[in-house]
């Protein structure tokens, strides 16, 4: 959370004016009604303080169409009122400016308020659902706050919106639609199957989709509520306990009657008593943001209880009460310059977007992710385009979509390779990723490296310089062949003196000793990684029991599904030549500690559910026996230089389960200097948290 502002517009005069607020009121009618906008968030925001700022130095020359001080930009209307206006909110963007918007309303209920509600604020749209006598009979959109759109043609396609409470009671359920991550590319897919223009992103993606009417397909959304009111005054029992119940009760009876809330969320509502809690709650938040599956631009924090909420009263515009803590945007648009193929150590040949630099909460963006060739075919994706680009966190950007209204007609096509783009060889088009046909030997710089790596055969003295000098010599031409290197051929290298040669046979000595894991790590199997060569190798112990194993007995392993039992078996057998060379040589096919499946198990045990992916299996004694263990950030004390991969080791072989994520089942966290997200979520679910130094005394035997 950076608490910057980006700076408000700066207009001129009043021509600029006039076309600031002409803008405004476009993007904002495109935001609220599923168009796209040439604006994103940030920039929408940045014009429409600078139109305020403007109207605040010549209130006599204010354009009645301005999108200021009105609901939803003043930009929709619909035909249906609402019993009590459906506000917006005011935001802040600081810890100072939300300290001084508390004193304010301090300063109107004549007290600090009792009470906050701290809850995300969803980045979707607000609907009103209606429900008489418990059964759903009419959606309708905010629209200009009194009245708006009738949409309960949607209602079906809306998760978390039930057709019926479980109690027969006539309400009126307020909260936000919007399309999960997942949803959103799920809609995208679906849309442009059909023949349509991917949505920018998910926000417009439900926009659009609550909208819409006559489609031949309908795509899921959810709602989340917030908030709660009588509809009639046929139960004043109703009302009145509705209308004196503090905020954070009406959600819990909201999710009592079944509607979805954010309690069921990472990020669930909670109360706050003071200031200085609210501000904590918003860091928590902020830093969960890049893991959520959905999109969030914010918090929301309200006065929780009734009796506040009424002595601060609303504005026309938002209410006194809440007030919305806007984080900085994770989405601009920029342009897509170029594509390029990159081929990774696997062979592997993967698109990546360079884009016109543009910064996102902090830092330039220049590359993003493409996945595919097929994703790029399905996403219509063309040289020159405006696309909305997405980062949170430090997880790679991605590009959302193309901004198609923004075409001018001069995009050009993206061209795919029709050779490797490295060594020229024919590229396997067969599956969705495109593989070099030359495979781990096209780029055996990058898989060399990668085996000699900390984490893999953990090679000293086997740096990238030195990798390509021995792959241009021609001394190597596979990963065996380093197992094989003479004294001589070595001593005949550049800058190879003695001492660094028998200083890098030695560390090709030790490297021949490693658990199978760690060799089946650096054999580069596609689709495993650290964690998952662990399994495997913990689960069949040797080499040779794993390559014996079918796609059925392939799936026994902790976290392998059906579609990656298979590749696991292919991989393995286009790999046998290279692992028959190395077992030659000598290099360990084994795994300590573990032992083979038995033979009778293999053939009648039913294959065990997979577990979460990212989890290692525990194993029977230690003291870390029964538990499944996260660490994140930096380690320090004994256990300062080990690293991600070695420590997760170290939980594995306490008898822990090692985890990258942090759930309800975790049971302890080990939090070292910089825990971010994990360490919050953590705090959230009320999960053990451990530093560095109290886990290494849990662990003391094993470090030695
Ligand atoms: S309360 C009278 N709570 O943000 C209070 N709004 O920018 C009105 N929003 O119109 C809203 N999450 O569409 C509230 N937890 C939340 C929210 C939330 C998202 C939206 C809502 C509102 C807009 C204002």
């Amino acid at each position: 959370m950076t608490g910057m502002t980006t700076p408000a517009a700066h207009i001129v005069d009043a021509a600029a004016y006039a076309q600031a607020v002409e803008d405004a009121v476009q993007a904002s009618a495109a935001y609220y009604t599923g168009g796209t906008s040439v604006l994103d968030d940030d920039a929408y925001d940045r014009l429409v303080r600078g139109v305020a700022a403007w109207e605040a130095a010549h209130p006599e020359d204010v354009l009645p169409e301005s999108p200021t001080g009105k609901v939803a930009g003043g930009a929709v209307e619909g035909d249906v009122p609402h019993t009590v206006a459906m506000l917006s909110l005011d935001n802040v963007f600081s810890p100072e400016e939300f300290t001084a918007w508390a004193a304010s309303l301090a300063g109107r209920v004549g007290h600090e308020a009792e009470r906050y509600s701290v809850e995300p604020k969803l980045d979707g749209l607000a609907i009103a659902a209606r429900y008489t006598g418990g059964r759903l009979t009419r959606l309708i959109t905010r629209g200009d706050g009194t009245a708006g759109e009738d949409v309960t043609h949607a209602a079906g396609t809306v998760e978390g919106l039930p057709e019926r409470l479980t109690e027969p009671v006539t309400v009126e359920v307020r909260g936000e639609v919007l399309m999960t991550t997942a949803q959103f590319e799920h809609a995208n897919e679906v849309r442009t199957a059909h023949g349509g223009q991917p949505f920018a992103n998910p926000r417009n993606a439900a926009a659009g989709t609550l909208r819409a009417k006559d489609r031949a397909y309908t795509v899921p959304m959810t709602f989340f509520g917030y908030g709660l009111l009588p509809l009639t005054d046929t139960e004043p029992g109703l009302a009145a306990a509705l209308g004196e119940a503090a905020h954070s009760d009406l959600m819990a009876r909201a999710a009592g009657l079944g509607v979805n809330t954010t309690a069921a969320t990472a990020v669930p509502g909670v109360t706050a008593d003071t200031v200085e809690d609210v501000l904590a709650r918003v860091r928590e938040i902020a830093a969960l943001r890049p893991a959520l599956p959905f999109g969030i631009d914010g918090i929301v924090v309200k006065a929780d209880l009734a009796a506040d909420q009424q002595a601060a009263g609303s504005g026309s515009r938002a209410p006194r009460w809440a007030i919305a803590y806007k984080l900085p945007a994770v989405e601009k648009i920029t342009r897509l310059l170029e594509v390029e193929w990159n081929v990774g150590r696997t062979g592997i040949i993967a698109p990546r977007a360079v884009l016109a630099p543009v910064e996102i909460d902090g830092s330039t963006i220049t590359y993003a992710t493409l996945h595919n060739p097929a994703d790029i075919t399905r996403r219509d994706l063309r040289l020159g385009d405006h696309v909305m680009v997405h980062r949170a966190g430090d997880v790679i950007p991605r590009i959302e979509a193309p901004v198609a209204h923004l075409r001018t007609g001069a995009e050009q096509p993206i061209v795919f390779p029709e050779a490797c783009p490295r060594c020229g060889s024919a590229i396997d088009t067969g599956e969705q990723r495109w593989r070099c046909e030359n495979g781990r030997n096209c780029h055996l710089v990058a898989s060399l490296s990668y085996a000699a790596g900390r984490d893999q055969l953990d090679i000293e003295g086997l740096g990238h310089t030195r990798v390509v000098q021995l792959v241009e010599a021609g001394l190597v031409a596979d990963l065996a062949d380093l197992f094989t290197l003479t004294r001589e051929q070595l001593l005949g290298l550049d800058r190879m003196g003695e001492t660094s040669t028998d200083k890098l046979l030695a560390a090709l000595a030790t490297a021949k000793g490693r658990p199978l894991a760690r060799v089946l790590c650096a054999l580069g199997v596609r689709g495993t990684g650290r964690s998952m060569s662990r399994r495997i190798a913990r689960h069949f112990a040797t080499m040779d029991h794993l390559r014996a194993a079918d796609a059925e007995a392939i799936r026994r392993v902790d976290g392998i599904g059906t579609e990656k039992a298979p590749s696991i078996v292919a991989e393995l057998a286009e790999l046998a030549p290279l692992i028959d060379k190395l077992a030659a040589a000598g290099v360990n096919m084994t795994e300590p500690g573990a032992t083979p499946p038995a033979p009778a198990a293999e053939e009648t045990a039913e294959p065990a559910e997979p577990a979460q992916v990212g989890e290692s299996p525990a194993s029977a004694g230690g003291p870390l026996a029964g538990m499944t263990v996260v660490v994140t950030g930096a380690m320090t004390g004994p256990l300062e230089k080990l690293s991600r991969n070695e420590m997760n080791e170290l939980v594995e072989r306490a008898g822990g389960r090692s985890s990258s994520s942090v759930s309800r089942k975790t049971s302890l966290v080990v939090a070292g200097e910089g825990a971010g997200s994990k360490r919050a979520k953590a705090e959230s679910l009320g999960v053990r948290l451990a530093t560095p130094d109290e886990f290494a005394v849990l662990v003391a035997d094993l470090i030695g």
